[in-house]
């Protein structure tokens, strides 16, 4: 900064107390979490959710932030969805489809939003899971994301715990002494984000030096292990089994996945040799028990997010700090007969997204507009007051700092505006005569999707090669168990729908 300017400011904000100070951000991230939090329930959240979630942090936080209620990811899976919401742009852009390619080597050196953050002065630093690992972040965790001069933190037990558990346990409630001889990944990140906040907190009060500090919690990810104390707030007698135990009515075969992750991971499901089959029914026992473990897995989360925060008041940074919690994707619980994420539903693709923005959102605000998760990377950078990334041009590949998002603070400044009128996600399945992709698209009403041969060369749909579709009526089908495409009476809203989506999402970014 230019000395004249500075003095400027340090004038400015003595004489007329106008803060300058920039903020900070923390921007914390849970793995596979969908919309599970007690203070979020509402009419219109989807009528799976556990009726009594035990949420306390995440409850207090959503009481002085912009909370988003309906905000979904652009692929409903972890390295893709992570890829698209850290560069601000959609997976088509980033080409990223599956947990091996790497952005900046598939689609470019997009900027990211450390990065961003970075190249203006902020200290950017990381730790759990950010990227999804190895080389689809380089091997190196996307090194130019991070300050060259911090080291990014991996729980030593890594990946969730202990591997003799880890491997033979789909969930696992462990006790005290258990838990002190192989601590938890997620409370090792925690306590290494204190002790961080802790040595930042000095520059960030003095306003020598701002932070960007990225918090990835595993959980709850598979395996669900979790404190045992957490099963307390579960008894079994609550736990129920979902409403919609089967498949939709006319669903087509690409839309649906094999629970692969969850029959192939762990010892005690694969001992059960249970088929990937849609309609498959599990032994009921152990779908309760598998519910139960992930609200349990998501209540630790939160008593571990309300160590942070707690923190944060207490070195006096919370004022000039930006928070946000959220996720990669949402998660199926034996809805539809389906477990994990993968597919289109409203289940895996819509996901939990709230900021604290000091000043601004100190009130609560409870936000049912659209959002994308791609829209993340604008937001951050206006609430942060740093110069905006344009709107990506087509064929953005060359471009470093662009974005396919449209910043939220608009909207939480003015709860009238309309936002957008729909949002696009997508999710590719591999067929032996190549790749189809299928292109979904929510509106207020309605999920459209359709299965289409996707362009290897132009990276994007060939509408010409349609395979399926589905559509969902959120009116009179908030689970999603009947597909409409076909129904007569919906004909017309096919026909505008199909046109809503091959237009895709550019005519509304505003
Ligand atoms: C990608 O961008 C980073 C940051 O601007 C730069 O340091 C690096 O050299 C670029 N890599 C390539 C291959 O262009
Ligand atoms: C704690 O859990 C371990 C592993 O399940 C078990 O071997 C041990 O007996 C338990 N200890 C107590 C005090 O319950
Ligand atoms: C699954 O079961 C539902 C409800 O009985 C039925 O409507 C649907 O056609 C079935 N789907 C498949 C793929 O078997
Ligand atoms: C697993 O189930 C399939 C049928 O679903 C059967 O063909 C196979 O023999 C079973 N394998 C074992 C090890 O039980
Ligand atoms: C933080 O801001 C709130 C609301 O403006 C104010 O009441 C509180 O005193 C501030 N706290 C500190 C430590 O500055
Ligand atoms: C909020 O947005 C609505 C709808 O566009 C508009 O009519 C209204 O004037 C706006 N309010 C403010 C304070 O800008
Ligand atoms: C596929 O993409 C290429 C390159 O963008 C384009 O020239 C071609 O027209 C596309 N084909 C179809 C069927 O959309």
């Amino acid at each position: 900064m230019q000395p004249i300017l500075l003095m400027i400011l340090i004038l400015g904000s003595t004489l007329f107390h106008i803060s300058t100070a920039r903020k900070n951000v923390l921007f914390i991230l849970a793995d596979d979490m969908r919309p599970e939090i007690a203070a979020l329930r509402d009419n219109d959240s989807p009528s799976q959710m556990h009726d009594k979630m035990y949420t306390p942090h995440l409850d207090a936080f959503t009481e002085h932030s912009a909370v988003f209620r309906r905000a979904y990811v652009q692929q409903a899976i972890c390295g893709p969805s992570r890829a698209s919401f850290m560069t601000g742009r959609r997976p088509d852009t980033t080409r990223v489809y599956n947990l091996q390619d790497y952005f900046r080597r598939v689609g470019g050196n997009f900027s990211t939003i450390p990065q961003y953050f970075k190249e203006r002065g902020y200290r950017t630093l990381g730790m759990g899971k950010i990227f999804h690992s190895g080389q689809s972040a380089g091997g190196n965790n996307d090194a130019p994301s991070w300050s060259s001069d911090e080291t990014f933190f991996h729980s030593p037990s890594r990946r969730g715990y202990w591997n003799p558990i880890k491997k033979e346990h789909s969930w696992y409630s462990i006790n005290t002494t258990l838990e002190r001889e192989h601590p938890i990944g997620d409370q090792e990140v925690t306590d290494h984000a204190i002790s961080v906040l802790q040595r930042l907190a000095p520059k960030a009060i003095s306003g020598e030096e701002n932070f960007f500090m990225a918090v990835g919690f595993y959980l709850p990810h598979l395996p669900f292990i979790f404190p045992e104390r957490f099963l307390q707030y579960y008894p079994i007698s609550d736990i129920k089994q979902p409403s919609n135990p089967y498949a939709p009515l006319n669903m087509p075969d690409y839309a649906w996945h094999s629970n692969g992750e969850l029959l192939n991971g762990y010892g005690d499901i694969k001992s059960l040799n249970i088929s990937g089959a849609p309609n498959t029914t599990w032994p009921s026992q152990l779908v309760l028990d598998l519910r139960r473990a992930y609200y349990a897995s998501i209540s630790y989360v939160d008593s571990l997010f309300g160590q942070i925060m707690t923190e944060l008041d207490n070195l006096g940074l919370r004022n000039d700090t930006i928070v946000m919690f959220g996720s990669d994707h949402g998660w199926q619980l034996y809805e539809h007969t389906a477990w994990c994420k993968h597919t289109n539903f409203e289940l895996a693709t819509r996901t939990p997204l709230m900021f604290r923005a000091p000043g601004l959102t100190d009130q609560g605000i409870m936000s049912d507009h659209l959002v994308e998760y791609v829209d993340i990377y604008s937001t951050l950078v206006e609430l942060a007051d740093l110069p905006a990334a344009p709107l990506c041009p087509e064929n953005p590949a060359a471009i470093q700092e662009c974005t396919e998002g449209t910043s939220l603070v608009p909207i939480m400044k003015n709860s009238s505006l309309p936002g957008k009128p729909r949002v696009f996600m997508q999710y590719p399945r591999y067929r032996q005569f190549g790749r189809v992709m299928g292109y979904s698209m929510r509106t207020d009403k309605y999920r459209y999707t359709e299965w289409v041969r996707f362009n290897e060369t132009g990276f994007g749909p060939d509408w010409t090669a349609q395979e399926a579709v589905e559509l969902y009526d959120h009116t009179n089908d908030q689970e999603e168990n009947v597909n409409r495409a076909n129904d007569a009476e919906y004909a017309s809203i096919v026909e505008q729908l199909k046109g809503h989506l091959h237009e895709g999402w550019r005519p509304v970014a505003n």
